[in-house]
């Protein structure tokens, strides 16, 4: 079960690399190690869970693979080219929508605001209602952030990555902050929306039933500094189901290790 990518992975095109990663944030004077020596590959269509717990470095290493904060040392590459910035093709999407989206654009000129500087009016508006049909927010187009819930306001943020149409989709535990029933609709939107784009993910969470049910391959980011201890691949056929693939025994099986790797790791 553990790492060792699978024929069929090894096949798919290389996307994205994170090549032995590690931040240091001044701390006292002097410096504190947050991540050490972080590392993984990413193929083309390939879902990746990064689970750990609170303060483990989780936001760190997904503001670094989003070209947010430059690492301390090694290197993030989009396709082989290293990259330094937020890349084009790479997109992020926050635990904190309310305030990832602004409060004075309706849902329609939220989605629009990463490509409507990029192309033709009619061009954009198409590109809007596509992805807002994606996520099933057509018919808020013209309502504001405030009169929406949470998980539409989600759905929003969502929709306005994917109007990027990126080959990798970066998510700071985006369903965190989500009652459970709104939580599981979610999941399995973004599982059909994956695979209608194509695109990778790297999705983080310190919800391990989560990141079992959404990926290809669950990587476990303990101790401190924080480093990847374990990876593991998730042999769960898809379409995933709530029901019937929460009760498959590899899901139960696999949620007990991931669990006993947390709990040990930080025993440790
Ligand atoms: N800009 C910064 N300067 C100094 N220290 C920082 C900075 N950003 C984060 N840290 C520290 O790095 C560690 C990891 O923080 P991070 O936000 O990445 O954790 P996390 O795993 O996302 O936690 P949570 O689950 O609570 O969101 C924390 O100890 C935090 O205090
Ligand atoms: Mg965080």
């Amino acid at each position: 079960m553990n790492v060792a990518a699978s024929s069929l992975q090894d096949e798919r095109a290389l996307v994205f690399e994170c090549d032995d990663v590690s931040v240091d944030f001044p701390h006292q004077g002097g410096t504190r190690q947050v991540l050490s020596g972080i590392g993984f590959e990413l193929r083309e269509g390939e879902f990746l869970s990064i689970v750990g717990t609170s303060g483990a470095g989780k936001t760190t290493l997904l503001r670094v693979l989003g070209g947010l904060l430059g690492p301390t040392s090694g290197a993030v590459r989009v396709r082989g080219k290293k990259i330094d910035g937020p890349p084009d093709d790479v997109v992020m999407v926050f635990q904190d929508y309310s305030r990832a989206l602004l409060q004075w654009r309706t849902v329609t000129s939220n989605v629009a605001l990463g490509i409507e500087d990029r192309m033709g009016k009619d061009e954009c508006n198409q590109r809007v209602m596509e992805v807002l049909q994606l996520v099933g927010m057509e018919k808020y187009a013209s309502y504001y952030p405030w009169q929406i819930s949470g998980g539409m306001q989600q759905r929003v943020q969502i929709a306005r990555a994917l109007a990027l149409q990126p080959a990798v989709m970066l998510m700071d535990e985006p369903f965190g902050a989500l009652d459970a029933m709104t939580k599981s609709m979610l999941q399995d939107e973004l599982l059909r929306v994956r695979d209608k784009i194509g695109a990778s993910f790297v999705f983080i969470t310190h919800d391990i039933d989560e990141a079992v049910y959404l990926s290809d391959r669950v990587a476990i980011l303990t101790g401190t500094p924080g480093r990847i201890g374990q990876t593991m691949d998730v042999p769960l056929p898809r379409p995933r189901d709530q029901i019937t693939t929460r009760a498959d025994p590899r899901f139960l099986n696999l949620r007990h290790v991931i669990h006993e790797a947390v709990k040990e790791a930080r025993h440790d």
